[in-house]
């Protein structure tokens, strides 16, 4: 994922003042300009990726900075605030588990852990039976990898170690996770990358045109690569870039593949689980399919650093007393969040919330990419997060500018993205908290069609 830079000189820009967007200063806010310098001076560059706002605090589908200005959030701070922002009962669940006196345990038992994983595990189909609760993403990633090449070793002797994933993929930057990940670019710091990692293409229909799981197999083929070779196939339920699902059937007949062939199938739920697709709790439920194994992260907790990886007990179960663990397992603090917000989004319905509301959402863009179909090449989604596929006119190249035009609009306005992330940096993406109204979504449809009649008349 990569972000645009953006420029710190203060621009006056047009005062806003509706129910869900404050804007009273010029962007960036002058007063704000040393905090960014010192980000600038004591981070990595890497960090500069995203506009310069500072965020103060932030509470359901808003973010305040520190001089009077509010924005609609569109990013969930990277699709993690699922239940809101700030929620008041997620702050109580910390602040109560903080005062009640147990900060860290380790992988020492704690009851608070135990809820947590007995709670993965019930939301799951009967398939799943165990969790291990990790720290990032990315750990979850890794420990996937690991638990379907052990497995593989286990059936089909050293041979068996192969990954199957997917152009344009997002798995995370630690090694493993990065040479699953389908950026080139992304990957090219690794040099000697494993060869038993191999990529075939995703079929969003955009991108790839050719979506039947024909193409997977003669992918493969091409390849040289052969099923007992390979330990698992790892896919984004949605593909995080874009947002774009793989047709049902495919999926259904890569679950049969990987059966006939005794294949761990993984899917990366970090973006899709926790309602964000709204109608089910888990993305996957769109396909009609059970992975083996599902890593969690971001929505899980709504706020604090949690993840899990969640599947079948044989799966799980590999590795003997005290030879698979992590530091921070289940901390104490990031459970108290998870547990609570998932009972947010089953109380509050937002699972529905994000069909219904996301429903409008979806029919909104469609709309906005039939008005500007020369420059909106593809525009894909589900529930509450989409991709609106920013091209060059009439062609099907990622306009990494016009998109970058486009989100720095809608930040001056009040309307708050993540930098335009996938293919080429080509790509606004949409996925606001679930708690998010009509009203709010349709307020922030016309926040981004006037940003783009705008990035398109410069
Ligand atoms: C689909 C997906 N998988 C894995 C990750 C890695 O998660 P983390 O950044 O928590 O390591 C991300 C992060 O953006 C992601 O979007």
């Amino acid at each position: 994922m990569s972000g645009g830079s953006f420029n710190l000189v203060p621009k006056n820009v047009p005062k806003v003042d509706s129910k869900y967007r404050k804007i009273g200063t010029k962007i960036p806010v002058p007063e704000s300009i040393p905090i960014l310098d010192e980000l600038r001076k004591y981070e990595p560059v890497s960090m500069t990726g995203q506009p310069p706002i500072v965020w103060d605090r932030a509470e359901g589908v808003s973010v305040f900075d520190k001089w009077g200005n509010k924005w609609l959030d569109w990013s969930s701070g990277v699709l993690v605030t699922n239940a809101g922002h700030g929620r008041r009962e997620i702050v109580e669940a910390i602040c109560e588990q903080a005062q009640h006196g147990l900060l860290h345990n380790y992988c020492f038992p704690s009851e608070i852990r135990a809820r947590l994983a007995k709670r993965l595990v019930e939301l799951s189909p009967p398939e799943h039976e165990k969790a291990f609760i990790l720290t990032t993403g990315s750990e979850a990633t890794e420990c996937a990898l690991k638990l379907a090449r052990t497995h593989g070793r286990s059936v089909g002797g050293d041979r068996k170690i192969g990954m199957i994933s997917f152009s344009n993929a997002f798995h995370g930057r630690t090694l493993g996770a990065q040479q699953m990940g389908g950026s080139p670019a992304l990957k090219e710091w690794i040099v000697n990358t494993d060869p038993s990692i191999v990529q075939v293409d995703f079929p969003d229909g955009f991108r790839c045109k050719e979506t039947s799981f024909d193409h997977f197999l003669g992918q493969m083929e091409g390849q040289g690569v052969t099923p007992d070779g390979i330990c698992g196939v790892i896919t984004e339920t949605f593909q995080g870039g874009g947002a774009s699902f793989a047709p049902v059937e495919y999926m259904q007949s890569l679950r049969n593949w990987c059966n006939d062939n005794n294949i761990v199938l993984i899917c990366d739920e970090i973006q899709a689980a926790f309602g964000r697709t709204g109608t089910h709790f888990f993305g996957y439920q769109h396909y009609g399919i059970v992975p083996d194994l599902i890593t969690l992260g971001k929505g899980i907790s709504s706020s604090m650093p949690i993840s899990a990886v969640v599947g079948r007990k044989d799966l799980l179960d590999q590795y003997p007393p005290g030879s698979m663990t992590s530091t921070h397992t289940g901390n104490p603090l990031c459970c108290a969040a998870a547990l609570t917000s998932i009972d947010l989004i089953e109380t509050e319905h937002l699972v529905s919330n994000a069909g219904r509301v996301g429903e409008v959402l979806q029919t909104e863009l469609q709309n906005i990419m039939h008005d500007y179909k020369d420059i909106v090449g593809a525009c894909h989604g589900k529930g509450l997060v989409a991709g609106l596929q920013v091209v060059e006119a009439g062609t099907e190249s990622p306009d990494s500018q016009l998109a970058l035009d486009v989100v720095q609009g809608c930040i001056e306005k009040g309307l708050l993205f993540f930098a335009p992330v996938g293919f080429g940096g080509g790509t606004v993406k949409i996925a606001p908290p679930l708690v998010i109204t009509e009203e709010a979504v349709l307020e922030g449809i016309g926040v981004l069609r006037e940003s783009i009649a705008e990035a398109l008349a410069k």
